[in-house]
C-alpha cells in the first residue's frame, strides 16, 4: 500500500514539473501555488494588464524582504512610473491586482460583491474586532446601517461649537510657539484627538497623557502590522504567534482598549441621566450607538469596535490632512493670501453650518491638498468569487490594491501631477473629471463614512488658524520622504513658523 502511495507521489511531482518546465507563461502559477487571472476574450493576459518581473519564476515573492518603509513606499511609486497602467504582483497563494487607473476601478467601486477588505486589514482584527471598516457581508450592513443617521448633514450642527472651541484652543497653543520652527506632528494630532473624543464620544480630554499615549500606542500598532506585511512568512496566524510578535501586539491593543473603554464607561454613566430626562441636544455619536443597545441593536463588544473603529479612523486621518494643508500653505504663500483674503470677506462673529459651505477657495485648497497628500493612501479589497473587471477575469482570493495616492498623480486626468493647483477643484474644472479620479475618501459603497464630519472640522480648524496667523515655510518639499503605512507619513517631521497677523 505504502509504496503503491509512494509510486502515485511521484508520478504526481513528475507531471507537476513536467507542467511548470512545459507551460512558459503559466508556470510559476503552478509552482506558487497562485491562482491565474485570465481575460474575458482569451487574449493574453499582458494586453489587459502589465506583469510585474515576467523574468522570474518566483515571480514578487521576495521583493519586499528587508525592505524598509520607506523602499516600500517607493516600491509601488516605481512600478506605477515603470508600468504607467494597471500591473499583477504574484507571490505564494497570492495575485495582487494594482490599480493605479480611475479607469480599472470602475468594475471594482461598483460591484457590490468586493466590499470585502484585503488580508492586511485583519491583521488589525485584534485592535478593531469587526468594526465598520473591517467587517464585511451582512455584519457590514446592519451597522452602516446603524451608524449612516449619526453623521447626517444636520447632525454636524452639533458639533460646530466643539469644532470652534478646539480651534481656539489651538491658537493659544500657537501663541505659546510664535516665531518658532513647530513640528505639525507634534502640535497637530493632540488637538485632533480632542476633537473627535469630544464629538464622537462626548468625552473632554483633559487627561492628555493618556491621550498621549493612546496616540503612541497606535503608532506602535501601525509599526507592527506594516512589519508583518512586510514579512510572507508571519502571514499565518500561528506563525505570527510562536514565531513573531503577537504577544507585543496584543499588549499595544489591551492598552488601546483601556483607553477606549474607559471612555466608553464614562459616558455610559453620563449618557444614564442624559437618556432618563430625555436631555438630547447636545448628542455625541457613542450615545447614538448606547440608545441603539438600548433598542437591542447592538451589544457592549459591538460598541467598543466601533468606537476604537471610529477614534481610529477619525484622527489620524483627519490630522494628517491638516499637517499637509498647512504645509503647503507655507510652502505657496499666494494661495495662503487668497485663503486669507476669502475668510476676510466670509466669515463673521456667528458662523453657522451653512456659512463654511461659502468657504470656497479653502474647500479647493483642502482638496488638493487631499490629491497629493490622500491621507489614506491605499486601500485593498479581496475577492470572494471569481469577478469581472474590465478586460480581466480575476480569481477567488486575489487581492486587489487600489493605489489612491498614484490615481491622484494620473497625468491624464490631472496635468503636472506634482504642481500644487488649488484651482483643479474649481466648479469649472471638475466638470468632466473621471467619478473614480479623486478618491481621498474612497468611493462606492464603502467610501468613509465620516467624510463631512472631516471636511467641516478641516475648514473650521484651517480657517481659525489662518485668519490669525501666516505660516511660514520651514521644511521644504523636495525633502519630502514617506513611509509606507496605512496612513500616509514622511520620515522626518514637518515644521513651519506661525506668526501672528497684525
Ligand atoms: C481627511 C480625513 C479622512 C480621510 C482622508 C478618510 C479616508 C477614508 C478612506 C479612504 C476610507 C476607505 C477605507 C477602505 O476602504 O479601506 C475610509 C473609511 C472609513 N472612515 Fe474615513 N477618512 C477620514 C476621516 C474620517 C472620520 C473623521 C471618521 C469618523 C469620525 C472616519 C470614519 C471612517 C469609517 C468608519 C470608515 C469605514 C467605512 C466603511 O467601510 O463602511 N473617517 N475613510
Amino acid at each position: 500500500m505504502i509504496s503503491y502511495l509512494a509510486f502515485c507521489g511521484l508520478i504526481l511531482m513528475f507531471y507537476w514539473c513536467y507542467r511548470i518546465i512545459s507551460d512558459k507563461d503559466n508556470g510559476f502559477f503552478y509552482l506558487l501555488f497562485c491562482p491565474r487571472t485570465r481575460t474575458t476574450d482569451g487574449s493574453k493576459l499582458t494586453e489587459a494588464v502589465a506583469i510585474s518581473k515576467e523574468d522570474k519564476i518566483y515571480k514578487n515573492t521576495f521583493d519586499f524582504k528587508s525592505l524598509s518603509n520607506e523602499k516600500l513606499f517607493n516600491y509601488a511609486r516605481n512600478c506605477a512610473s515603470e508600468y504607467k497602467r494597471s500591473y499583477l504582483l504574484h507571490g505564494p497563494f497570492t495575485t495582487a491586482y494594482n490599480i493605479i487607473k480611475a479607469e480599472d476601478l470602475e468594475d471594482v467601486m461598483k460591484d457590490p460583491g468586493l466590499i470585502s477588505k484585503g488580508r492586511y486589514y485583519h491583521f488589525l482584527d485584534d485592535f478593531l474586532g469587526e468594526g465598520l471598516l473591517i467587517s464585511s457581508g451582512s455584519k457590514w450592513h446592519s451597522r452602516r446601517k446603524l451608524l449612516t443617521p449619526s453623521f447626517h448633514f444636520n447632525i454636524l450642527e452639533k458639533f460646530l461649537e466643539i469644532f470652534k472651541n478646539e480651534s481656539l484652543q489651538f491658537l493659544t497653543i500657537l501663541d505659546s510657539q510664535k516665531g518658532e520652527a513647530v513640528s505639525l506632528q507634534k502640535t497637530i494630532p493632540k488637538s485632533i484627538l480632542n476633537v473627535i473624543c469630544e464629538s464622537a464620544l462626548g468625552v473632554k480630554l483633559n487627561e492628555l497623557q493618556a491621550a498621549e499615549e493612546y496616540r503612541k500606542t497606535i503608532k506602535k500598532i501601525e509599526h507592527l502590522q506594516i512589519e508583518r506585511a512586510g514579512q510572507l512568512i508571519m502571514y499565518a496566524d500561528l506563525i505570527y504567534k510562536w514565531f513573531g510578535k503577537k504577544r507585543e501586539y496584543e499588549k499595544e491593543c489591551e492598552e488601546a482598549h483601556k483607553f477606549t473603554s474607559s471612555i466608553i464607561n464614562s459616558r455610559r454613566e453620563d449618557f444614564k441621566s442624559v437618556y432618563n430626562v430625555g436631555k438630547r441636544s447636545k448628542f455625541a455619536l457613542l450615545d447614538n450607538l448606547l440608545l441603539q443597545e438600548k433598542e437591542g441593536l447592538i451589544d457592549h463588544k459591538g460598541i467598543c469596535e466601533e468606537v476604537d473603529t471610529l477614534t481610529f479612523e477619525g484622527f489620524d486621518t483627519t490630522s494628517t490632512a491638516i499637517i499637509f494643508t498647512l504645509f503647503l500653505l507655507g510652502q505657496h504663500q499666494d494661495v495662503q493670501e487668497k485663503v486669507y483674503e476669502e475668510l476676510c470677506t466670509v466669515m463673521k462673529d456667528e458662523m453657522n453650518l451653512l456659512d463654511y459651505s461659502n468657504f470656497k477657495y479653502l474647500e479647493s485648497v483642502i482638496k488638493e491638498s487631499l490629491r497629493l497628500y490622500p491621507p489614506v493612501p491605499y486601500i485593498s479589497r479581496v475577492v470572494t468569487q471569481d469577478s469581472v473587471c474590465g478586460k480581466l477575469i480575476l480569481p477567488k482570493h486575489a487581492e486587489i490594491s487600489i493605489h489612491i495616492f498614484d490615481i491622484h498623480r494620473d497625468p491624464n486626468h490631472f496635468l503636472e501631477p506634482e504642481k500644487f493647483d488649488p484651482d483643479r477643484f474649481l466648479p469649472e474644472n471638475t466638470k468632466n473629471r473621471h467619478p473614480f479620479a479623486y478618491i481621498p475618501f474612497s468611493a462606492g459603497l464603502r467610501n468613509c463614512i465620516g467624510q463631512r464630519f472631516a471636511m467641516l472640522e478641516l475648514k473650521i480648524l484651517l480657517s481659525t488658524i489662518v485668519k490669525e496667523f501666516r505660516i511660514v515655510p520651514v521644511t521644504e518639499r523636495k525633502d519630502l520622504k514617506f513611509e509606507a503605512g496605512l496612513i500616509l507619513r514622511t520620515m522626518g517631521e514637518l515644521f513651519v513658523k506661525f506668526e501672528r497677523r497684525v
